[in-house]
């Protein structure tokens, strides 16, 4: 789809602020940082598991509106079971049984999702206080966290320093760049969890969907990867085409009842290790786009259906089931335990990193 930049609105001098955001439980006073591009678009995160709190967008007309799901204030964020956007780590989605074998060892980790490990476990970097420095280069605002998780934190191998850096483009883009590096060999699979919804209605059915995917890995009643590597073709995970996310969503099939609808990851079609473009999400109404580019191989894409009513966000706003849908660009999910898929281990001396971009504009 051809993005036009989105209209200048509320122009002002692009720049970060801090203040203070709130106090954790064991004392710890967490910040809140503004970026501003001067071009209309605010994010707000807070050093507290990494937490896109807000990102105003503009619609066709100018007028900006908060695009992603949240909590007034630091308190709704803390116990965060939905992730609502943070970072993810030190591994993204679920690994199985919470085991995995690595060199000669048998690692156990904690379940936290039936009998499976997801995001993390039980204090995953989304619940973790990162600290922080800011960067300003020309047009440009960063935001910078750092976190060292320390050898057996949640019984991962390894001191891995994690590097997450939020930068808000003149071009209306919050690009996410990570990078990571470990004295033991570790799994790492980081991603952010930030729930969207572009318009002003009170689920995200009606957006339009773009995946650059031809295959997803089905899976299983625990939504675990069976190991297939399915194309999308002729199944409701065929994306390749513009269509409502709400168009086959309530179609009789198992992938589709198995996750109560999207909840899979996509492999990309561009190149692991290249930045590419994933997903386009289109909002009519507000005129709203969102494109996702990243350099992962996968692509986990959640419509919302664990929402159901029972959190209650931003301005008093219960949200309902799929009221958000998550762009999660990651590696795919079990990859310590299926040795077919891209590998997800860390070695010391390496680096990781990757980049995903969230471009927003206007059509
Ligand atoms: C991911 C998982 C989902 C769910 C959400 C958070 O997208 O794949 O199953 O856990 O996070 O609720």
């Amino acid at each position: 789809m051809a993005i036009r930049t989105a209209p200048a609105v509320g122009r002002r001098d692009p720049g970060i602020d801090k203040t203070p955001y709130g106090m954790l439980a064991s004392g710890e006073r967490t910040d809140l940082f503004t970026l501003r591009n001067g071009n209309g678009i605010e994010v707000k995160i807070t050093n507290y598991g990494g937490i896109v709190v807000s990102l105003t967008a503009p619609d066709r007309h100018g007028d900006l509106a908060d695009v992603v799901l949240g909590f007034d204030s630091l308190d709704g964020f803390i116990g965060n079971r939905p992730y609502f956007g943070a970072v993810i780590g030190r591994y993204a989605n679920r690994i199985a049984g919470g085991r995995f074998i690595l060199g000669n060892h048998n690692y156990t980790l904690s379940t936290n999702d039936g009998g499976n490990h997801l995001h993390g476990g039980l204090r995953g970097f989304d619940k973790e206080l990162w600290s922080t420095r800011t960067v300003r280069r020309k047009a440009d605002v960063t935001l910078v966290l750092r976190y060292l998780s320390v050898d057996g934190e949640e019984s991962y191998p390894g001191n891995l320093e994690v590097e997450v850096a939020y930068t808000l483009t003149r071009d209306n883009a919050l690009k996410i760049e990570y990078r990571a590096s470990t004295d033991q060999p570790t799994p790492v699979n980081l991603t952010n969890h930030t729930y969207f919804n572009l318009g002003s209605g009170p689920d995200i059915l009606d957006h339009e969907l773009k995946l650059y995917a031809d295959r997803f890995t089905p899976v299983d009643a625990g939504l675990i990867p069976t190991g297939e590597l399915r194309p999308v073709g002729g199944t409701p995970f065929d994306f390749r085409t513009q269509g409502r996310i709400g168009a086959r969503i309530a179609d009789d099939d198992e992938q589709l009842k198995r996750a109560g609808g999207y909840d899979h990851n996509f492999i990309l079609a561009g190149q692991a290790g290249r930045l590419g473009v994933a997903a386009e999400v289109y909002e009519r109404k507000s005129g709203r786009a969102l494109r996702v580019l990243t350099t992962e191989p996968g692509l986990q894409f959640y419509s919302g259906n664990f929402l159901d009513g029972s959190i209650v966000g931003k301005n008093r706003k219960a949200y309902g089931r799929r009221s958000g849908f998550c762009l999660e660009a990651q590696h795919f999910p079990d990859s310590p335990n299926q040795p077919h898929f891209p590998s997800t281990i860390l070695m010391p001396g390496a680096k990781y990193r990757q980049t995903t971009i969230y471009q927003f504009a206007t059509l």
